[in-house]
């Protein structure tokens, strides 16, 4: 037995298109989009520009030219930030983000950047009345997750975005959790800024991500230089996506994330998100089931993504991961998935969690197995 349960890491497997769309972008075009007029740069730049049209078809957004390619949303977020925020700007944001958000706000904040911090509830959640009692005349931005990926806990992004806007703020949502898993609409959801890893819902390749960025919003690039065209003068231009894009593109890596899109929009985004939640609730209640063990994040009837996070009394969250992984070949993350603030926030600081996450491949064996090693290791003591 070999099960993979660490898809809000990173998604696996991926669909065979997205295997050979990658091998094919590698073998049979080779090049960069938008460098050199041969057919081998017409190819590249073709696929590139069918990739953001499948990105904004899936994201609800009117023009694909806002819609740039990163590397990571680590990068996208990096660029919403330091393209937006400027001393004396004043951020909205939760207790319960990852890392990649709180790091770049954490600096920015050194920087004269005004945030506050909602401080969610134990089980990961915030309401948009809190988020707008933080809000100030002139508050720039609201950003926070979509998903918790920690508790899985889906935070009520439309009410959020409503507040934000009634403020005259700008609404970030970093979706690392929910694009490809559950569906997102940049327009009836109000959202401004949006990003996006490649590799996780979106069932693309490691090394891919993206930015929504609405229009009227003028980035800052966080780098400049090559772009491909627009080459006479010394000045990034302006127009978008070129803008934010510099340097070769990931063409590799994008044929395969617009194959996993194609993958999400044949299969239907709804029948995925069922999916993951047929999954998720026999997950939990599994969990819920073995004495011992703590499912942390939403009650049941509470909006839950794709992930699990559980403590076993008295044992080292790692050790239950060692155990998983040396005595069963279970994958899952534990500890504190780059997102401390949401481990002290719902009270598993700091030791973490075990933290299980299904994928689209994953079957309803998998997780009765998965129950059943847990069971055994539980049950060793
Ligand atoms: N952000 C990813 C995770 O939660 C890597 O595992």
């Amino acid at each position: 037995m070999s099960l993979y349960l660490d898809n809000a890491a990173t998604s696996y497997p991926k669909p065979d298109s997205v295997y050979d769309a990658v091998n094919y972008a590698l073998r049979e075009i080779g090049v960069g989009p938008g460098r050199g007029g041969h057919r081998r740069g017409m190819a590249a730049t073709r696929l590139v520009f069918e990739a953001r049209e499948a990105v904004a078809a899936l994201l609800g957004i009117a023009d694909s030219s806002r819609v740039v390619f990163t590397h990571s949303a680590t990068e996208a977020l990096n660029m919403a930030f330091f393209g937006l925020l400027l001393p004396g700007d004043h951020v909205v944001t939760t207790t319960m983000e990852h890392n990649s958000l709180v790091r770049p706000l954490h600096l920015l904040q050194e920087r004269g950047v005004q945030v506050t911090w909602v401080e969610a509830d134990r089980r990961g959640f915030v309401t948009a009345a809190q988020v707008a009692e933080a809000l100030r005349p002139g508050t720039r931005l609201v950003a926070l997750s979509h998903c918790s990926n920690v508790t899985g806990s889906i935070q009520p992004i439309t009410e959020i975005g409503r507040a934000a806007r009634a403020a005259g703020a700008f609404f970030l949502v970093d979706a690392a959790q929910s694009a490809g898993m559950i569906p997102i609409n940049v327009s009836s959801m109000g959202i401004d800024l949006l990003a996006a890893p490649g590799h996780k819902g979106l069932m693309g390749p490691q090394g891919t991500g993206v930015l929504y960025v609405a229009e009227g919003i003028e980035l800052t690039p966080l780098i400049v230089g090559g772009t491909g065209g627009f080459s006479s003068g010394p000045e990034q231009p302006a127009t978008m996506p070129e803008r934010l894009e510099s340097g070769t593109l990931d063409t590799p890596g994008i044929a395969g994330l617009k194959a996993g899109i194609e993958f999400i929009r044949e299969v239907g985004i709804e029948a995925i998100a069922a999916k993951e939640q047929r999954l998720i609730t026999s997950l939990v209640e599994g969990l819920r089931a073995i004495p011992g063990v703590t499912c942390h994040g939403p009650l049941p009837d509470e909006p839950r993504g794709g992930v699990a996070s559980f403590t076993v009394e008295d044992t080292d969250p790692q050790e239950i991961g060692f155990r998983l992984d040396h005595d069963y070949d279970i994958s899952v993350r534990v500890g504190l998935h780059c997102a401390p603030a949401a481990h002290r926030t719902i009270g598993t600081y700091p030791g973490g969690t075990v933290r299980v996450s299904p994928g689209y491949f994953t079957t309803e064996r998998d997780i009765e197995d998965f129950l059943a090693a847990l069971r055994e290791i539980v049950g060793k003591g």
